[in-house]
């Protein structure tokens, strides 16, 4: 018996990041939307633990007890004094190292599988707990749509949305390291004062409504100045989507993935075509969200 689970990426259409606390995470106001690129888990029993991966950026994902899917396996198979004896599968779609939640999602989608094909019967706050426990992302790809997240992101409020918002995403030539970004946000950061993390009311607006100019007006990253400064190429693909038309561009959370911001799907596709034919980036996809978190298929 087998049981497939698809999660969707996100992207932060606000991250908000406070100064580095004494455990290392930072505060952060996190206004996640789930977009529709997906990985899908899929979960079968087998003898031990095993980890498979099919997708172009396949050979960049770690098979061992590193991976997130298996460390959920693992995680609720020690709340449930069983033992994590399941073969699982993720077809990767979600760039890798790309500031998307891929990892995060294949987390999410690992234990939702193994919580079905286990009948463990774990309540909704028992998942999410095991998710903030796996990394502070995790628990966004659970529940999708979206959401502010507040303490390290794990925290979340889920967020009414008036409309689909249509993006492009390019995708970049190599990974950047989520901690590596961080620290360069300490060290740009050093003898300033840093903010308290706070979300925008007009991007909450914004997304109320359904309003893409609105939101293009207000989206805002932390961490785009850290992301640039270890990768500086990345200037050059964030002005090939504005002149292309884009009402918006930003770094993905921690990039190194570039968003794009269109009025429609349409525009969308065109923004989409003149990145690729700029050659400022490894590929272009574009999605809409917010589509649903994690779900059994
Ligand atoms: O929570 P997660 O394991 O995904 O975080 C990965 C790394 O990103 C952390 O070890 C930390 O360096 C950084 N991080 C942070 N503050 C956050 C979230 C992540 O500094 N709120």
């Amino acid at each position: 018996m087998s049981v497939t689970v698809r999660v969707p990426a996100k992207v932060n259409v606000q991250l908000a990041v406070g100064a580095a606390r004494p455990d290392g995470y930072h505060d952060l106001a996190n206004v996640f939307l789930a977009v529709g690129l997906y990985d899908e888990v899929t979960v079968t029993a087998a003898d031990g633990l095993r980890v498979t991966c099919a997708g172009p950026d396949a050979e960049q994902v770690p098979l061992d007890r590193t991976n997130l899917a298996a460390r959920a396996a693992l995680l609720l198979a020690e709340r449930y004094g069983r033992d994590a004896d399941v073969h699982l599968h993720i077809a990767k779609d979600i760039p890798v190292a790309g500031g998307m939640a891929g990892g995060s999602a294949d987390g999410a989608g690992a234990l939702l599988a193994c919580d079905a094909l286990w009948g463990t019967g774990a309540s909704r706050e028992e998942l999410l707990d095991i998710c903030a426990e796996l990394g502070s992302d995790v628990p966004f790809s659970l529940v999708g749509g979206a959401a502010l997240g507040t303490g390290r992101g794990e925290r979340l409020t889920e967020l009414e949305v008036g409309g689909a918002f249509h993006w492009v995403f390019a995708m970049a030539s190599r990974g950047l390291s989520t901690p590596a970004v961080f620290r360069e946000f300490d060290r740009l950061g050093e003898g300033r004062e840093i903010p308290e993390p706070v979300a925008s009311r007009e991007l909450l607006d914004a997304l109320a409504k359904g309003d893409a100019d609105a939101l293009a007006a207000t989206v805002s990253n932390d961490l785009q100045p850290a992301a640039l400064s270890l990768f500086p190429e990345l200037a050059d693909t964030l002005a090939a989507g504005r002149a292309a038309g884009a009402p918006v561009s930003l770094v993905s959370g921690s990039g190194p993935t570039t968003a794009f911001l269109a009025r429609d799907a349409e525009a969308a596709e065109e923004i989409a075509g003149a990145l690729r034919a700029s050659g400022t980036c490894r590929m272009v996809r574009t999605a809409a969200g917010p589509v649903p978190g994690a779900t059994i298929v």
